[in-house]
């Protein structure tokens, strides 16, 4: 399927969920990972809307904003910079990202639609240290997260 069709499809199917409530974040905070591991991004979706989206979009905001997995019943995108590195759960949104590097820091936000026109959106903040020697390097992390990622466990 086109690239272009899908996202018109999937900006028309957030303007009519957008119209009919907003629920709480099913995204939110921020999360720590390592160069070379994986990462998860879990969901808040559990009981009446699991399994229940015809939408899920996942954007990645550093430099610019660029959509990374966009999901519908007719087929699915993944940017090229994910591909092979990417799985998401259709049922409640989660994501798994495999082999981090650096440049995988940044915003990441999720918008889905339920069949019956609910929208979830949230945002988290994925920050990618990098282990250089005893050291760990992160040109924009917060103190506290540094402190947190030298009692890590290296492996
Ligand atoms: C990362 O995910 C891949 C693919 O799902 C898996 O094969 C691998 O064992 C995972 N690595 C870690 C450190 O969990
Ligand atoms: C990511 O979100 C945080 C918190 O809202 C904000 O301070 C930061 O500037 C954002 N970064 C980017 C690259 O948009
Ligand atoms: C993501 O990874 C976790 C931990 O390895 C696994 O339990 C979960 O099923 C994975 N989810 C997806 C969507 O691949």
């Amino acid at each position: 399927m086109e690239l272009l069709y899908m996202t018109s499809l999937v900006l028309l199917l957030f303007a009519v969920g957008c119209c009919n409530g907003q629920n709480a974040p099913a995204i939110s905070g921020e999360i720590v990972g390592l160069v070379g591991k994986n990462i998860t991004f879990t969901t808040t979706i559990n009981g009446r809307d699991f399994g229940n989206f015809i939408s899920i979009s996942w954007r990645c905001k550093r430099n610019v904003d660029i959509a990374i997995v966009t999901y519908v019943p007719n087929g699915k995108y993944t940017a090229s910079t994910y591909e092979g590195r990417l799985s998401l759960n259709t049922n409640n949104g989660e994501l798994n990202i495999t082999q981090l590097t650096t440049k995988d820091s940044g915003n990441y936000s999720l918008n889905m639609v339920t069949a019956t026109g609910l929208s979830y959106t949230g945002v988290i903040t994925l920050n990618v240290l990098e282990r250089v020697s005893n050291q760990v390097r992160c040109s924009s992390c917060p103190v506290w997260m540094l402190i947190l990622c030298l009692s890590f466990t290296w492996t």
